[in-house]
């Protein structure tokens, strides 16, 4: 095993910052290591605190080389999210210089997309196209080597604010990893959940983290919409925390073991809840908890069923709606969106790989998992790239493209 062959992964969240340490194989991918460690530097997706994060990074780090038995780490390929974020589509449009489209037809009609105004404390995270069109036939993924004189190409930028970019990679540098890139959450959890047919019939993949849900909108294999929403598992909590007069470790306890968002026949019991410092643990319906639960998730699912229309969004979706994060497993949840979003809903498990433990099958990892397989995905794309010195070809250019001016999807 090189160090060549390792890659990393780091999913800093607002509840856990997750490490994952893989081995590239033939095959495609063997972890090896795992650190998860409570996170208290971020607020609603976004470094608040530069100290506790390095902190919570750093033993994350530590825990998956212990595990992985590997001392030597260079870079990782990290997370990013937090309502700073802010996605919108793009298009632009190039004469064809030599009636056969070539590359840097492509590189052109890319950075014509990519030539709008944005506020000068925003950068671009990535470009994405959606579609490339020649002479007005639409719907072609990859334009190279056709004849045409006309080359359109649509596509979704998303940006972030600088100064915050800044300081979550920052923070793992001081943590003692180089960030050799930085993906947008919701893009990761698609690769690890969606499969390729979903994402053709047309998803919306739902990450419910702790301080944020993350949304990203696929069909025909293209990311049409994505939107970070400032509401996670962790407003379920408090909510439950000042409805119950409970201390948040007690009211994050309930939320785990009993947790509802559906009133019905099972839940008229009783529960026994602990009060706050000095005072005796008491009794409380369990249809509240599920009154209080169920509010916010019929907030949250407005919120999304106002993005979807906003966006004109409801006739591309036939696939419905992808549910996961940790916040996906409240029980009930995925019940209640089908009710309110009317389309089926399904929780999204990330799907097994290599060295994967049962444990890591869980709505939470799917963030870090796709991290790890885009990470996998870039390295291939620089080595075909470093072998395109040797002996270039069409498919190797375009990828090399892609990742100069924005990360390769799917
Ligand atoms: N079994 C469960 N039932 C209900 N909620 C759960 C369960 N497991 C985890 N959660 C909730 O999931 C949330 C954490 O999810 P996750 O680990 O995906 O968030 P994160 O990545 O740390 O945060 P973010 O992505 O918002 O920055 C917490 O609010 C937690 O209470
Ligand atoms: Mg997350």
């Amino acid at each position: 095993m090189t160090t060549k062959s390792v890659i990393v992964a780091l999913d800093i969240g607002t509840t856990k910052v997750c490490t994952l340490i893989a081995h590239k194989t033939p095959k495609g991918l063997d972890i090896l290591g795992v650190g998860s460690h409570p996170s208290n530097g971020l607020k609603k997706g976004s470094v608040v605190n530069i100290e506790k994060t390095v902190e919570s990074i750093r033993n994350s780090i530590e825990e998956a080389k212990l595990m992985a038995g590997i001392d030597d780490l260079d870079s990782a390929t990290i997370g990013i999210a937090g309502n700073h974020i802010f996605c919108f589509n793009s298009s632009g449009v190039v004469p064809v210089k030599n009636k056969e489209i070539n590359q840097a037809d492509v590189d052109r009609v890319i950075e014509a997309a990519k030539a709008v105004l944005i506020p000068s404390d925003r950068e671009i995270l990535h470009v994405i196209p959606q579609e490339f069109k020649v002479d007005n036939t639409a719907g072609i993924k990859n334009p190279v080597g056709m004849c045409g004189s006309r080359l359109e190409v649509n596509v979704h930028i998303v940006t972030g604010k600088t100064p915050l970019i800044h300081n979550l990679i920052k923070c793992v540098e001081q943590a003692g990893l180089a960030a050799n890139s930085v993906i947008l959450q919701p893009i990761a959890s698609s690769r690890s959940v969606l499969t390729q047919e979903e994402r053709e019939l047309g998803v919306v993949l739902i990450d419910i983290g702790g301080g944020t849900t993350d949304i990203a909108v696929w069909k025909e294999g293209s990311l049409l919409h994505s939107q970070i929403i400032p509401l996670g598992g962790n407003h379920f909590t408090n909510d439950l925390a000042v409805a119950l007069k409970i201390p948040h470790n007690e009211a994050e306890r309930i939320k785990l073991a009993q947790g509802t968002v559906v009133k019905d026949g099972h839940n008229d019991s009783f529960i026994t809840v602990q009060g706050l410092s000095g005072t005796k643990p008491r009794e409380v319906p369990l249809s509240f908890v599920a009154e209080i639960l169920g509010a916010r998730a019929e907030e949250l699912f407005q919120v999304i069923r106002d993005v979807v229309v906003e966006k004109n969004l409801q006739y591309e979706i036939t696939g419905g709606f992808v549910l996961t994060g940790g916040g996906a497993l409240i029980r009930n949840l995925s019940e209640l969106a089908e009710y309110y979003l009317e389309k089926p809903v399904k929780i999204g498990y990330p799907m097994a790989f290599g060295g994967m433990t049962t444990a890591m099958q869980h709505p939470k990892f799917s963030t870090v998992l796709g991290l790890l397989q885009e990470s996998r995905h870039e390295s291939e794309a620089a080595t075909r790239e470093e072998k395109q010195n040797d002996e270039p070809d069409m498919f190797d250019k375009l990828g090399k493209t892609f990742k100069n001016v924005f990360k390769e999807i799917f």
